[in-house]
């Protein structure tokens, strides 16, 4: 009897969250709706046959899952789905070619190298997994319709890297770098300041960059025009270097 009443305690809480799960899921419909595809163009080349056997195809999908929620919920804080980006896939060629470790084509198109995987010394899967955080960002990000500078563009890719813990050996200590719109990781780091005025920053800037850029955006967020926000960034760790 005095078990049966424990038992009920403990049920009702259990019933309450599966509930708000199941009314979670019924409001947010887009969590699961983007596909992912992956396509070892390469596959009898050594960078492709090295892709099979350390990364492989399942690993690829799995984790484009995990960057894909990751991108929404923790860097641009989209739980609204209409302030996502509205590709419904995202596809994934490993290709023979040289010059990049990566590109981004079209909304939802990445081609990895496999002449860089092939190449790479080192944890391929990790070193992977960051290329695809950096990569997916761009499929998900905004950039004011082309107007975002590059090198912007290319810090909230690797934002997105720094956030996940998939910054890699030699990637921009805070502080370092020449100008805010220097791209990669040094805007990165530079992005991960603003973030530290501004909690959420990049997830507002992003938020701002849909339909146009200005770079009154940062003046907008954090009361500061862009240049005096870097200047006191490089003040902040001048005797550190
Ligand atoms: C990416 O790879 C696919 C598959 O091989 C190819 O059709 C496409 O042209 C490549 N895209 C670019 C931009 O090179
Ligand atoms: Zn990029």
């Amino acid at each position: 009897m005095h078990l049966q009443i424990i038992a009920r305690q403990i049920m009702a809480p259990k019933s309450l969250i599966l509930f708000t799960l199941l009314t979670l899921s019924l409001s947010f419909p887009a969590i699961t709706a983007v596909k992912y595809y992956v396509t070892n163009v390469a596959a009898n080349t050594p960078g492709g046959i090295r892709f099979t056997n350390e990364i492989g195809i399942p690993y690829t999908k799995q984790i484009m899952g995990t960057i894909n929620n990751f991108i929404w919920s923790i860097i641009f804080q989209e739980n609204n789905p209409s302030d996502r980006s509205p590709i419904d896939s995202v596809i994934v060629y490993i290709v023979e070619f040289d010059g990049a470790e990566a590109i981004r084509w079209g909304a939802n198109l990445i081609n990895v190298s496999s002449i860089y995987l092939k190449g790479y010394e080192g944890d391929l899967k990790w070193e992977f997994t960051s290329l695809m955080y950096h990569e997916m960002t761009h499929c998900f990000q905004w950039d004011g319709e082309g107007h975002a500078p590059v090198g912007l563009v290319e810090g909230v890719a690797d934002y997105t890297i720094l956030k996940a813990g998939y910054a890699p050996e030699g990637f921009a200590k805070p502080g370092q770098g020449e100008r805010w719109d220097q791209g990669y990781d040094f805007t990165a780091r530079f992005l991960e300041y603003c973030d530290g005025i501004i909690p959420g920053f990049v997830a507002k800037l992003n938020k701002k960059m849909r339909f146009d850029y200005d770079v009154k955006y940062f003046e907008d967020l954090t009361g500061k025009p862009v240049d005096q926000l870097w200047k006191e960034y490089k003040a902040k760790y001048v005797h550190e270097h």
